[in-house]
């Protein structure tokens, strides 16, 4: 576990240890997606985190998925992110703000435009979708024009410059866990037969220029880039050639010097090995189901620069102490993950904060 304890660095960032806090989507924003009144002190609470990855922002109307999450394209929005950001640093954090773009997974229902979702192709992904109504099936999503794709490089673009404007230490890129950029990315969600479709370097053109014209804007040392391999989610299979697609996804993107790459990993060893060997900047390796005590051996094998923890932060706003003295953690409560409140929010105990209350 020492290794988990050691200083390290992302691009201009000095960080206290090697975890940082995997971007969680919490369902608290505003009705115009403004950071709800909570977002800072919860932020804030986790700040010992040393670099937090907040929950996913859309860059543009289209780009939301989930009722109440927050957005990063409007002046309001920008205001918002600065009280966050502002409380953060005052902590001694870093953040990050991630930027999603949910593509298909999608409903008319959640969006301020009530259009219907867009997608590299016109296939749902058929799965089901919270809405203020219930849940309800997730529509057939319009297929993007090449304008369209343009349009919405340019709106991740705006959305980056927004979270600097906001006072973010930088953006991760969500390319991971059936968004529109696993969307181009995915087999099964990409029957698109222009350069945007059908050959690896094709599925993979969207992703890159994303990140492309994001470090154009904002630089590469605070730019980073979050991908699944392999993961099943929102319906995306990534097929036989998904691992080659990522070898070469990954090396187009160590290129650009990007400050860091991101890998929420289920399971293909060897790939991550690959990318290990491919990628040189720091890798966040944030290993789904893994149990506590397993927490530092990618740091230890050399495997991972950092770990990203999510469930754990969101339940322990004091996680690294905990950690750091063998302490027993708070259980998360899945009933209030999402959804408004500062129930499961920013009510969970510090270690302290539960031996006075025992006194
Ligand atoms: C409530 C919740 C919301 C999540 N929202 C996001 C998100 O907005 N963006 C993202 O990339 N991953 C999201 N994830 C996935 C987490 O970042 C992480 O990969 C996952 O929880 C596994 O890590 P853990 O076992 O440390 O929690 C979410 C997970 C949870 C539990």
């Amino acid at each position: 576990m020492e290794k988990l304890w050691s200083k390290t660095k992302i691009g201009k960032m000095e960080l206290p240890h090697r975890l940082a806090m995997a971007p969680m989507t919490r369902g608290r924003a505003q009705e115009d997606g403004t950071p709800g009144e909570d977002a800072s002190l919860y932020y804030a609470q986790r700040a010992s985190m040393g670099l937090i990855i907040t929950e996913g922002a859309q860059p543009s109307d289209d780009g939301q998925g989930y009722l109440w999450s927050p957005g990063i394209y409007t002046e309001k929005h920008i205001e918002g992110w600065r009280k966050v950001t502002d409380a953060v640093h005052g902590e001694g954090g870093y953040m990050y703000i991630q930027l999603m773009h949910a593509g298909r997974m999608s409903h008319p229902d959640n969006t301020p435009h009530h259009r219907q979702p867009v997608a590299p192709s016109s296939i749902a992904p058929g799965v089901e979708m919270f809405t203020a109504t219930g849940m309800q099936d997730i529509p057939v999503p319009r297929e993007l024009s090449k304008e369209d794709i343009q349009t919405t490089i340019a709106d991740f673009r705006k959305a980056a410059a927004a979270a600097i404007a906001a006072g973010a230490d930088g953006v991760e890129i969500h390319g991971a866990n059936g968004y529109l950029i696993n969307q181009f990315i995915g087999e099964s969600s990409n029957t698109r037969t222009d350069e945007y479709g059908g050959s690896i370097e094709n599925r993979a053109r969207f992703a890159i220029e994303v990140a492309r014209a994001i470090v154009d804007e904002i630089g590469a040392e605070r730019t980073g880039f979050r991908i699944s391999p392999g993961t099943p989610l929102g319906g995306i299979q990534d097929g036989e050639q998904g691992p080659e697609l990522y070898r070469y996804l990954v090396q187009e993107l160590a290129q650009l010097d990007l400050a860091y790459l991101h890998i929420m990993h289920l399971g293909n060893e060897e790939l991550l090995r690959d990318i290990r060997s491919l990628w040189t900047n720091p890798l966040l390796v944030n290993r789904a189901g893994r149990a506590l005590e397993d927490l530092s051996a990618d740091i230890d094998s050399g495997l991972a620069d950092l770990v990203p923890v999510g469930v754990w932060s969101l339940a322990n706003p004091d996680l690294v102490e905990r950690l750091q003295k063998g302490a027993p953690l708070n259980e998360a409560d899945p009933a209030t993950f999402f959804g408004h409140g500062s129930k499961g929010y920013t009510d969970y105990p510090t270690m302290n904060e539960l031996a006075s209350q025992e006194r």
